[in-house]
């Protein structure tokens, strides 16, 4: 946001025009999307030496892949020839051979042939596939474009011992169960949505409120970089959900792991990704209705969660109101996690250095 007009005041919520501005989204793109931690899928989804998968990072192609020693390896999707679509679906192979010309590269992204080239006319060295930045949170894998940024350790750390604390080190993904849907809402309706546990009462009054209660709902620890948030659950242990920004919401709960993903595709636009994962062997009579939904997924297969259609209501309806102006409302006590995400925005896109990490006791 070069506009001084966008400085965000995190007590407030966000101006209509960060949901509808091509020039707010640019800014986001720019110092967000292609130069923060992105989140693009599950360590499993790659999970043999050889697999390729290719995943959006912002407006870039990228190639997740797992190399013959087993480590993961993100790369320019892009042809260093004439810059063609290297991989578009998932695939196992040593080498990454154009479908153009037939260039071919190594898993480090090295040119290895260019066809009917004489001798000395592409300098190899020079046509390399770029190697993006990637790392892995406790099996999920994170991309940057962006060599200088923070490892996710630093990043996380103060999610980390809660995280740990519900099983994270011991968590099994099925990338199988991922599911993408489109909502016609700008991503950050979406992921806010997703992070905070005010609106439960009022849009899932009938599907989370009995079970989980907004007014059991409590924040842990956060800040610009990472927040901790819990709550009660009915019948079992309290939740604990933990945001990520830019685009990553996951909950624990009684053993099962729950995670929403959002990536920006337009400014009204945006694609919202599901999957689950156990943090122990799933139990047979599970506690907590996420526990169970996870254990009926593990049984009969993936099913979306009976809330996601109302979230997705609620956000389409907010991004339906942002063509007009309106003077941002103040935001609640049970919306701290939202005013992280503001200062996390003012962070990346301001340059301003957010306030340090904040910690609640709690019952
Ligand atoms: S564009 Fe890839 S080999 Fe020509
Ligand atoms: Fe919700």
């Amino acid at each position: 946001m070069n506009s001084p007009s966008l400085v965000l005041d995190p007590e407030h919520a966000l101006p209509n025009a960060a949901y509808r501005d091509p020039a707010v989204l640019a800014a986001e793109m720019a110092r967000i999307w292609h130069t923060d931690w992105v989140f693009v899928t599950t360590e499993d989804h790659v999970g043999s030496a050889g697999d390729q998968l290719p995943v959006m990072v912002g407006d870039q192609p990228v190639l997740l892949l797992r190399n013959q020693e087993g480590e993961l390896v993100a790369l320019s999707n892009l042809c260093a020839h004439r810059g063609t679509m290297l991989v578009e679906q998932p695939a196992n192979a040593k080498r990454i051979q154009c479908p153009y010309h037939a260039w071919s590269y190594n898993d480090g992204g090295r040119l290895l042939a260019a066809p009917f080239t004489p001798k000395g006319t592409v300098d190899k060295a020079a046509h390399c596939l770029p190697v993006y930045r990637v790392e892995s949170w406790h099996g999920l894998v994170f991309v940057s474009l962006d060599p200088e940024v923070e490892p996710l350790t630093e990043r996380f750390a103060a999610v980390e011992p809660h995280a740990a604390a519900h099983g994270v080190d011991s968590m099994h993904h099925w990338s199988d169960w991922q599911e993408t849907q489109v909502w016609d809402c700008n991503w950050k309706l979406a992921i806010v949505n997703a992070m905070e546990s005010y609106h439960l009462f009022q849009v899932h009054s009938r599907t989370l409120e009995p079970y989980t209660p907004t007014r059991d709902a409590y924040y842990i620890t956060g800040s610009a970089r990472a927040t901790a948030t819990g709550g009660r659950v009915e019948g079992g242990d309290d939740y604990l959900l933990i945001s990520l920004p830019p685009g990553f919401v996951g909950v624990f709960n009684s053993g099962a792991f729950y995670w929403q993903a959002v990536h920006p595709a337009g400014v009204d636009r945006c694609a919202v990704r599901t999957g689950g994962a156990f943090t122990s062997t799933p139990q047979r009579r599970p506690r907590g209705r996420l526990a169970r939904w996870l254990s009926r997924t593990a049984n009969y297969g993936y099913s979306l969660p009976d809330f996601l259609p109302e979230d997705k209501a609620i956000c389409e309806r907010g991004q339906r109101g942002a063509s007009g102006d309106f003077n941002p409302g103040r935001l609640v006590p049970a919306e701290r996690v939202v005013a992280d995400f503001g200062h996390y925005l003012n962070w990346r896109l301001n340059d301003i250095e957010p306030p340090a990490v904040h910690t609640e006791a709690n019952p």
